[in-house]
């Protein structure tokens, strides 16, 4: 893959993917800008270089229509005050007046393209809209990790259409990273994954199973595969359906020599609400109709004692509802302790990134990732589109 200090910018229109599908509030407000400020390092870059900086992103799913709601504006606004210079925002994506737009744009100038998603054709990676993209650029750059597992056409089409393309600062470090973890990592590796469900995760547990030293499983994802041997869960979530499945996976687990740690204790409740009365029990002692909703402190010793010696962590997924401080203490006092730990620690999804803030622990996770999809299927062994047409 080459980096963008192999390219000549300077006078240049420099098309540069990002990915700033950043939460907002109702009031059109950004809540988390992380997204914006990890491109910073590529943007600032391209601008001391002189280039003519075109940025372009998608933001929700609107579905291939014009959404207000989802309009670029209140991030043009966001990025124009980080920068402290002024960012026009383009009426479209493509299109005459957009390329009119870049024709008078200055070295050091940067226009913002609005959401390429009200085009339909950005998804289908359609080779139209992905030429009327490519006549943008003199050169692109791909900074956009968390949407590099679409093929889309502002990921894949303009890239087999642009000559001289690169990757931005925060693709390859959130590749390099990911690959000094997974690939060469220092030893015990250890994998802690939570989450919801073991479907959605499936892939890549049994990918990892081929690189990690432990795996510690929690969440709700962790009730199936203690069910699976025979453990009642009482009220709790489980996926009936991959039972069979879960009891394989640690029998390939043990034949691999891979220690897999499950809770051995519960946080339960009767409802899923904040205000639920608790109780902490061992996992055969689930009362009928009560659910787990967080690990219990049995558990938080045992995974700790696991994580402990770590050289490296991969963290995906919390241990619990954490977003409900009744469910939080699992998720919190593990994430204390892969921040606290010597290892090269990386975590990647949502929800983990979400639980590393309210942890208060940024500072101490070696590298949070930008990605949630394009860090499973990462996680799940799978090259990235956005990251093979780079070459
Ligand atoms: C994300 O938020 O994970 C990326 O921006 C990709 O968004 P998508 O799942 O809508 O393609």
């Amino acid at each position: 893959m080459k980096s963008i200090r192999e390219l000549s910018l300077s006078g240049k229109r420099v098309l540069l993917r990002a990915d700033f599908n950043v939460p907002m509030d109702e009031q059109g407000r950004i809540t988390d800008d992380i997204r914006i400020r990890m491109v910073l390092p590529t943007i600032d870059y391209i601008l001391e270089q002189q280039g003519r900086l075109v940025i372009c992103t998608h933001m929700g799913r609107p579905g291939g229509k014009v959404v207000p709601e989802f309009s670029l504006a209140p991030v043009a606004r966001h990025l124009q005050e980080v920068l402290g210079r002024p960012v026009e925002l383009a009426p479209d994506c493509v299109g005459e007046a957009v390329e009119a737009m870049i024709d008078s744009l200055q070295p050091g100038g940067v226009i913002l393209l609005e959401n390429l998603r009200f085009h339909k054709a950005e998804t289908s990676n359609d080779a139209e809209f992905s030429a009327k993209l490519a006549r943008l650029a003199d050169v692109y750059v791909n900074d956009a990790f968390a949407a590099s597992h679409r093929a889309h056409a502002s990921i894949v089409g303009v890239a087999e259409r642009v000559e001289e393309k690169a990757a931005g600062f925060l693709l390859q470090k959130e590749v390099d990273f990911y690959h000094k973890a997974m690939d060469e990592p220092v030893r015990p590796l250890v994998a802690l994954v939570g989450g919801a469900k073991v479907s959605s995760k499936l892939a890549a547990l049994e990918n990892m199973l081929n690189k990690v030293d432990r795996m510690i499983i929690g969440g709700a994802m962790a009730n199936t595969f203690l069910k699976s041997r025979g453990v009642d869960v009482g009220a709790s979530k489980v996926e009936e359906d991959l039972l069979e499945t879960a009891r394989q996976f640690i029998g390939k687990a043990e034949a691999k020599g891979v220690k897999i740690f499950l809770p051995v204790d519960f946080v339960v409740a009767e409802s899923f609400s904040p205000d639920a009365i608790t109780k902490n029990v061992t996992c055969q002692d689930v009362p009928q109709k009560w659910m787990a909703l967080d690990i219990g402190p049995a558990s938080t010793i045992l995974f700790k004692e696991a994580l402990q010696d770590a050289r490296t962590i991969v963290w995906n997924g919390p241990m619990g509802a954490f977003e409900m401080d009744a469910f939080a203490r699992g998720t919190m006092a593990l994430c204390q302790a892969v921040a606290s730990s010597h290892a090269l620690s990386i975590t990647g999804g949502g929800d983990s990134n979400a639980a590393v803030k309210k942890a208060g622990e940024e500072k101490n996770i070696s590298y949070m990732s930008t990605g949630g999809g394009a860090f499973l299927e990462m996680m799940e062994g799978k090259s990235l589109p956005g990251v093979d047409v780079l070459g």
